[in-house]
């Protein structure tokens, strides 16, 4: 009888572990291959949340995702706070994963507090990718963006080379906490302090809102002399301080170098106001985020880094620009 029931026994385990490792191995392949017919793409539905969905700049980024996802046969949402807020910034991120989107698209504002947040969202299942400020740190799949030491640091280097080695800088930076502003500014430093006769005599906050990029650039010529550059680290900085400087008559004087080209900032370079530009590819950010998050959700492989071009322009390649 203990024979049987020994028997019986064995036989029992070895069901059980069996049936275990077939409804693993089950899972394991329905997870990895993923669903490649129309129909079932269509099901995705991604959210990208900007800082600031009414920005000229995240319109772009919002025009490439929505472009991606017509190609690709996905939907997806563009939704955040109407102006910069990182409370309702972290909501929207919040609310896009309860709601189960099946990838969240966003920027890592504030490194500290974003790096917990994406790893408790990816803990809950929902993939994210970064775009246009990463968090190297969280647990996030991969990062599409400018790399935002290296523009600081061409943005130094342009400056260094117009100013001949020699004056005072303003900085007017979009947000002392954002990731992508700190590093912007980070490369812009570490540029100037190898020169012993440049050096940076303010840096104030924008609140990347046009209205207070132009207050601060007031309030910097007013404490200040003898300023020789200005530095706008986000897209509205440099528009800012050109209106301020021109009500002023004091560009001509003064080197002006931004970020990003928006139509507004082109028009400003053409007419001299503002200088120098760093380029991003807002578009291309977007778009790309798209096919990458529908790599990842297929379950293939993609690169941790797609890091978008970047570079200067001045007013001599924009004429090479509309004459060709
Ligand atoms: C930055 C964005 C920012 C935008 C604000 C861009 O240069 O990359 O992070 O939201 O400026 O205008």
């Amino acid at each position: 009888m203990k024979k049987i029931l020994f028997a019986f026994i064995v036989v029992a385990f070895l069901f059980t572990c069996s049936a275990s490792i077939y409804y693993l191995l089950k899972a394991l392949t329905t997870e990895l291959s993923q669903p490649v017919n129309a129909e079932e793409l269509a099901d995705y539905h991604f959210v990208v949340i900007p800082e600031e969905v009414n920005n000229e700049y995240w319109r772009l980024v919002e025009k490439g995702a929505r472009d991606a996802a017509q190609h690709y046969g996905v939907s997806i949402e563009y939704t955040g706070p109407f102006t910069a807020n990182v409370g309702e910034h972290i909501k929207s991120i919040e609310k896009a994963v309860a709601g189960k989107a099946d990838g969240v698209i966003t920027q890592a504002l504030i490194e500290e507090e974003f790096t917990p947040l994406f790893d408790q969202m990816i803990q809950k299942g929902t993939p994210i990718v970064t775009i246009d400020t990463d968090a190297p740190k969280s647990k996030r799949m991969a990062y599409i963006g400018t790399n935002n030491y290296y523009a600081g640091v061409l943005a130094g280097k342009e400056t260094a080379n117009e100013l001949n080695g020699v004056g005072r800088i303003a900085i007017i930076t979009g947000s002392f906490h954002s990731a992508n502003q700190q590093l912007r500014v980070q490369g812009f430093k570490d540029v100037i302090e190898e020169y012993e006769d440049m050096e940076i005599v303010a840096i104030e906050e924008s609140n990347i809102s046009l209205i207070q990029a132009a207050e601060r650039t007031y309030q910097i010529m007013n404490e200040h002399t003898n300023i020789s550059a200005f530095y706008g680290t986000s897209a509205l900085d440099a528009i800012g301080v050109a209106s301020v400087l021109q009500s002023l008559d004091k560009n001509r004087n003064i080197f002006v170098i931004g970020f990003d080209i928006l139509p507004d900032t082109l028009d400003l370079i053409r007419d001299g106001s503002i200088d120098a530009t760093v380029v991003q590819e807002p578009y291309e950010m977007g778009y790309r985020s798209i096919e990458v998050m529908l790599s990842l959700v297929q379950g293939k492989r993609v690169s941790e880094f797609y890091y978008t071009d970047t570079g200067i322009i001045r007013q001599e390649d924009l004429k090479k620009v509309d004459e060709s």
